[in-house]
């Protein structure tokens, strides 16, 4: 066996310049899992982390194919006495567009005041790689007393489909004491957080047809119904000037927070003017009696994110279009259903749509709501990680995204996951030019080392 030569954070400075090089490598292959025209470089991106994997000191590394995206697993045992730790993340990207608001081509890693700008720097090919990189630290100063696991899928930006089917037949392989992910943020810098909350998901899109062709609007208009103004119509119909949903039964489920726990979740430090200057907004908007923290972690939304039909090019022209159509997406919240949510939106939807027009559903991805233990060992493993790393206790706060696999790992693995993540709101995570700090980069490879050490004394452990 080597002999340690090095401290981990000696070990880390050495490497730093790798520790980077090799995240490029990857930032580079535009994975992006939402248009199977890339569906090359998914696959691409793939082996080239195996090989990274493999690299640094990862073994048994195996690339299963699926119906979907590839999906890696590898493993460092270091004994049956040992707790396991799986970790998961993700090497998918969203879309880069729109290209023209990027300052630097999107897939060609830069560093400017730094911090590493590229489609997926923060989410979550930088956040995933630190964990790769913090095992090869530990394994090249012989302190690693945790087993480690990784999952590494494709489709999270997709709904993880072939990851749920792939949870049922590894169920075996996949059991461990923890399940550790790096894909959410900290409050900010200086006020590390670990996330306890994530909201769930449902998306859909609906078609509304009126007339077999595009008409003239002078011929025609006034006498045919115009589909995107009666898509228009309802779309308005879903909230009321309250800024509540108005779909029957849609908040039936929803968890009110006692006034002990919403005090709790205000304690966390939060500035209105300087999100308001952030966002360049005069005013932010939402549910009323709740406040913007609350907005985006414990109540449910509707928002349209994207809405087309008819003539969008340069110009004028007079058209009475076939069709119209929005993508729609609701956050959910516990114990709200992504099955129940959809139904309940499409019979208000058709009950509320006049008879001039047909609708079309399409659903696509969705995902469950979680609230994660903040009494776990793991949990406790990591508070006292950022202490040391930090010198501050971390906060526990709900965050809005949504990972869809989380509450999948709680119920079909039965297995409490950890949300440690190292973003930052102003990493504009799906936004153009968005960025990952080398501070975080480092940062965190630091904090999920000491989590390691910290959880390697705990007493209950799986067997192997
Ligand atoms: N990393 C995000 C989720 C996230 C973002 C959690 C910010 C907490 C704070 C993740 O990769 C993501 O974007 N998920 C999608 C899921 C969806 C497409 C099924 C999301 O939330 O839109
Ligand atoms: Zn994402």
């Amino acid at each position: 066996m080597e002999i340690q030569k090095y401290t981990q954070n000696e070990y880390i400075e050495k490497n730093k310049e790798r520790f980077l090089e090799e995240l490029f490598s990857i930032l580079k292959i535009p994975s992006i899992s939402t248009d199977s025209r890339y569906k090359k470089d998914v696959v691409k991106c793939a082996s080239e982390l195996a090989n990274l994997l493999e690299k640094s000191g990862i073994e048994k590394v195996t690339i299963h194919t699926t119906k979907g995206n590839p999906i890696i697993t590898g493993e460092k045992i270091m004994g049956t006495n040992c707790p396991t730790v799986l970790v998961y993340g993700h090497y998918d990207v969203q879309p880069p567009d729109p290209l023209d608001l990027w300052n630097n081509p999107p897939f060609e890693p830069t560093i400017t005041d730094e911090k590493i700008y590229c489609r997926g720097a923060c989410d979550d090919k930088g956040q995933m790689y630190m964990h790769i990189k913090a095992v090869e630290t530990l394994v090249n100063t012989n302190i690693c007393k945790c087993n480690v696991k990784f999952l590494l899928e494709g489709e999270e930006e997709i709904g993880s489909k072939s990851l749920e089917d792939f949870l049922e037949t590894h169920k075996k392989y996949l059991q461990a004491d923890a399940i550790i992910i790096s894909d959410t943020a900290l409050i900010n810098k200086e006020t590390p957080s670990i996330t306890v909350g994530l909201r769930g998901l449902c998306y859909m899109e609906i078609e509304v047809t009126g007339p077999n062709k595009d008409l003239h609007s002078g011929v025609y208009g006034g006498a045919v119904e115009n589909p995107i103004n009666v898509l228009c119509s309802l779309m308005h119909k879903i909230k009321n000037e309250k800024g509540e949903i108005t779909v029957p039964h849609f908040y039936d489920t929803v968890d009110s927070l006692s006034s002990e726990e919403r005090k709790k979740l205000n304690e966390q430090p939060f500035d209105l003017d300087t999100y308001k200057r952030s966002l360049s907004l005069e005013e932010v908007f939402g549910e009323e009696g709740f406040n913007t923290i609350e907005r985006t972690s414990i109540r449910p939304t509707f928002d349209i994110n994207g809405i087309f039909g008819g003539y969008t090019g340069e110009g004028a022209k007079t058209v009475l279009p076939s069709k119209a159509t929005a993508k729609i997406s609701m956050r959910l919240v516990p114990h709200q259903n992504p099955e129940e949510i959809e139904k309940l939106v499409k019979n208000y939807i058709e009950k509320i749509c006049p008879k001039t027009v047909k609708l079309k559903f399409t659903t696509h991805h969705g995902g469950n709501p979680v609230v994660t233990s903040t009494n776990s060992d793991a949990y406790h493993a990591a508070s006292k990680a950022f202490l040391e790393a930090w010198g501050k206790e971390p906060i526990p706060a709900r965050e809005g995204g949504s990972i869809p696999i989380v509450s999948l790992f709680q119920k079909k693995l039965q297995t409490e996951p950890l949300l440690m993540g190292f973003g930052l709101n102003e990493d504009a995570i799906h936004s153009p030019n968005e960025s990952y700090g080398l501070f975080n980069y480092f940062k965190g490879i630091e904090t999920i080392i000491l989590f390691y050490k910290y959880y390697s004394t705990i007493k209950r452990v799986h067997k192997l």
